[in-house]
């Protein structure tokens, strides 16, 4: 069963609520939210005050992904503001091992991104410990941009280990999915597509926004 977790990033935030309660009875499974400092990725979002705000208008599960320098400074907040899975970037996570554990002793869900030019090797050492890889195909920072095709090899590797450890851990796939891009990605074996774009500025509106990316 595929997932669609739809990045909030390309809502339209004079109407916050009417977005988020859109996405949940169009069948949405999780909301995405994309957090950025304008160090680690050059632009600036949402903060755990978004998260907040989103966690009193859904009762879908939340993943905030932390595009932002010192991000172990930060999970606890946003945990206390309601997500619930910490998205942290392998390339800026110096004590990643101990970030997964202290996401996980709060019962929370623990997942690890890679950027477009990090190996898939990279999580060797610590997907046992994880809940979700999410791999990034577009570099992260803006919504909109177009999917990277290169990544497709990156996604079947990741799956490879997942499947060879017997593990139960969700591989996410982010950044130019739609309805053209998503077969290659769900083909390489992701299980949640990822989408601001194809969801909220859907010409026909968010229900057919997610409806054609299910099919
Ligand atoms: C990019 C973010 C994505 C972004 C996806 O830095 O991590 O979640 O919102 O936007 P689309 O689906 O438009 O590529
Ligand atoms: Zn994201």
């Amino acid at each position: 069963m595929i997932q669609i977790a739809p990045s909030i990033l390309s809502a339209d935030f004079t109407r916050l609520a009417e977005e988020v309660r859109a996405v949940e009875s169009a069948g949405a499974d999780r909301i995405h939210i994309d957090v950025m400092d304008g160090r680690f990725v050059p632009n600036i979002s949402m903060g755990p005050f978004i998260v907040e705000a989103i966690d009193s208008l859904t009762d879908l599960p939340l993943e905030a992904h932390l595009m932002i320098e010192e991000p172990d400074r930060y999970i606890d907040v946003f945990m206390d503001a309601g997500a619930d899975v910490i998205i942290v970037h392998q390339e800026n996570t110096t004590h990643l091992h101990r970030v997964v554990q202290s996401v996980r002793e709060r019962g929370k869900q623990a997942g690890v991104a890679l950027n477009p030019a990090t190996p898939a090797q990279v999580i060797d050492g610590i997907v046992d410990d994880l809940d979700l890889v999410l791999v990034m195909s577009v570099n992260p920072g803006f919504s909109g941009q177009r999917f990277i095709e290169s990544v497709l090899p990156k996604i079947r590797r990741v799956r490879e280990t997942i499947s060879d450890r017997g593990i139960d851990c969700d591989l996410e796939v982010d950044g130019g999915v739609n309805a053209d891009t998503a077969p290659a990605a769900v083909s390489a074996g992701v299980n949640v597509l990822v989408a601001a774009t194809a969801v909220f500025k859907h010409p026909d509106g968010i229900a057919e926004g997610i409806r054609t990316l299910r099919e």
